[in-house]
């Protein structure tokens, strides 16, 4: 009896010591050491706080540490952003008359990754440190992350308009995310866009939307 207890308490604590490691290792700040895909890990959709504590916390803020995130947190900020959550291909977010025409980017500081919602993946897409081109306020410079949410003209007459609509719900996603991580957030309207643009590469039919700096 003694022993059948033994090996029960043992295997309490092995279980609860991997628990810790993996709550730890999912938390620690991700080291970059090189620009390649990320592959983003699966959110935790039992994780976080109650809807109304996270509404209740939700605000702006303008100081940021330039501590990393961790993967976790970056996965669970792309998925919340502009992720799936539908097998018929729908996101987290709604979008005028399903168009979608908002492309998310994360700028990290060795580099900007373009957020491929089917695969759940970062991918590379210019070398560097951009930051200091996602904004013209300085915390932007050192936070560890500046989400850029830019639309792709529709035609030729495209006003932007319905993409402007949609990047308020991806904002919004990120901020109630964040509130219920103890994660600090702003959503931007400025940037310098004309530079941004061109150090990624993308032609006169996209359009910087909206920007969102998130760190602790
Ligand atoms: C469309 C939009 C653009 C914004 N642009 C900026 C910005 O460029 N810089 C900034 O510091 N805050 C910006 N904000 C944040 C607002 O200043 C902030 O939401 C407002 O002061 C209310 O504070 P709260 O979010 O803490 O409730 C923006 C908010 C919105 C909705």
């Amino acid at each position: 009896m003694k022993q059948l207890l033994f090996v029960i308490s043992m295997l309490v604590v092995t279980f609860a010591s991997a628990q810790t490691t993996k709550t730890k290792m999912t938390n620690a700040p991700m080291v970059l050491t090189t620009f390649d895909t990320i592959k983003l890990l699966a959110p935790d959709t039992l994780g976080g706080k109650p809807l109304m504590q996270a509404i209740l916390h939700r605000k702006s803020d303008r100081q940021f540490d330039t501590r990393n995130l961790s993967l976790k947190h970056l996965s669970e900020i792309l998925w919340v952003a502009n992720g799936i959550n539908r097998t018929n291909g729908k996101r987290t977010v709604p979008s005028a008359m399903g168009l979608y025409p908002l492309q998310t980017y994360a700028v990290l500081a060795n580099g900007i990754y373009f957020y491929n919602p089917k695969k759940h993946q970062l991918e590379p897409v210019v070398k560097g440190d951009y930051r200091s081109l996602a904004g013209k306020q300085t915390f932007v410079d050192t936070a560890p992350l500046n989400l850029l949410f830019i639309a792709k003209a529709r035609n030729a007459n495209d006003n932007f308009q319905m993409a402007m609509m949609d990047s308020g719900f991806c904002g919004q996603n990120v901020y109630l995310y964040c509130a219920s991580e103890g994660l600090k957030c702003v959503v931007r309207a400025g940037a310098k866009e004309v530079e941004l643009l061109k150090a990624m590469n993308l032609g006169e039919n996209y359009k910087f939307i909206l920007a969102q700096t998130v760190g602790y």
